[in-house]
């Protein structure tokens, strides 16, 4: 166990300090004890702040007072309404009268937005409806083709393909009795060695007209369907 007579030691050294040290010598409870130890302890103190508490760098100066503005030292920061009693806006007002606020500006911003936006949504639907309008133009013309067509069929087997064929290939029923046979529409040579005012003029006027057989009657009353007649024979080429 703990001897009863380290006890007694620990208690005066905690009292009394060592002596032997600065630090034991300034220990306060110590320095009571007689007017020797404390003038010994206030010279003690007195030598350590003067080396500067064992410090190079130890601060011996407090900091020199810097005057700050006011403002600032006081962590405020100047508003323009503290300093003139008007806001920005009424001071840029003031200073020049044409200068928008940043209120004006903001609106105008927005009113540029929305000017904008609309213009692009109106370019969009007019290109949207342009492009709807060409395609239902497309489809009437194609519409339109397709009636021509059928009218122009129903023209050429009512009115040539006894003669011609129903396929143009000039084998109709009624060739039996025609000399010479028709031409073999089908036939590229004959489809490139004549031109379309030929083909349109032996429609309407005959074969006698272009100095063929008169068994190509003319048909007068389909001049105004020749040209449609003849995309009709064109179209057999092989
Ligand atoms: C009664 C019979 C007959 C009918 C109907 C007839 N053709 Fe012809 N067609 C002929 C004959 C025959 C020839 C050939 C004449 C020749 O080669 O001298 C000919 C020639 C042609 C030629 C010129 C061919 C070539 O060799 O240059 C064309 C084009 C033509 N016919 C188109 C038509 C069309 C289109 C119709 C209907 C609107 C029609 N023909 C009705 C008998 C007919």
């Amino acid at each position: 166990m703990f001897p009863t007579y380290l006890c007694f030691v620990a208690s005066a050294v905690l009292l009394l300090g060592c002596q032997q040290h600065p630090l034991c010598r300034r220990w306060p409870a110590v320095a009571e004890l007689t007017p020797k130890m404390a003038a010994e302890r206030e010279a003690d103190v007195r030598a350590l702040s003067e080396e500067g508490f064992g410090g190079e760098n130890m601060v011996k100066e407090p900091p020199a007072k810097v005057n700050y503005p006011e403002p600032v030292a006081d962590a405020q920061a100047p508003t323009d309404e503290a300093e003139t009693g008007q806001t920005t806006d009424e001071a840029v007002a003031q200073v020049d009268p044409d200068v928008a606020s940043n209120a004006d500006l903001a609106k105008a911003e927005a009113d540029e937005k929305a000017r904008v936006a609309a213009k692009a949504e109106a370019a969009k639907q007019a290109k949207d409806a342009a492009r709807e309008e060409a395609k239902r133009a497309r489809e009437e013309e194609r519409k339109k083709r397709r009636e021509a067509q059928l009218a122009t069929a129903k023209i050429y087997n009512a009115r040539c393909s006894t003669c011609h064929g129903s396929r143009g290939r000039g084998d109709g029923p009624a060739t039996a009795r025609l000399t010479p046979k028709p031409q073999d529409f089908g036939d590229p040579k004959w489809q490139k060695s004549v031109s379309n005012r030929y083909i349109e003029n032996v429609i309407v006027k005959g074969g006698v007209s272009v100095g063929k057989s008169p068994l190509m009657p003319p048909h007068p009353d389909l001049k105004k369907n020749a040209a449609e007649l003849r995309r009709y024979v064109r179209r057999f080429r092989k």
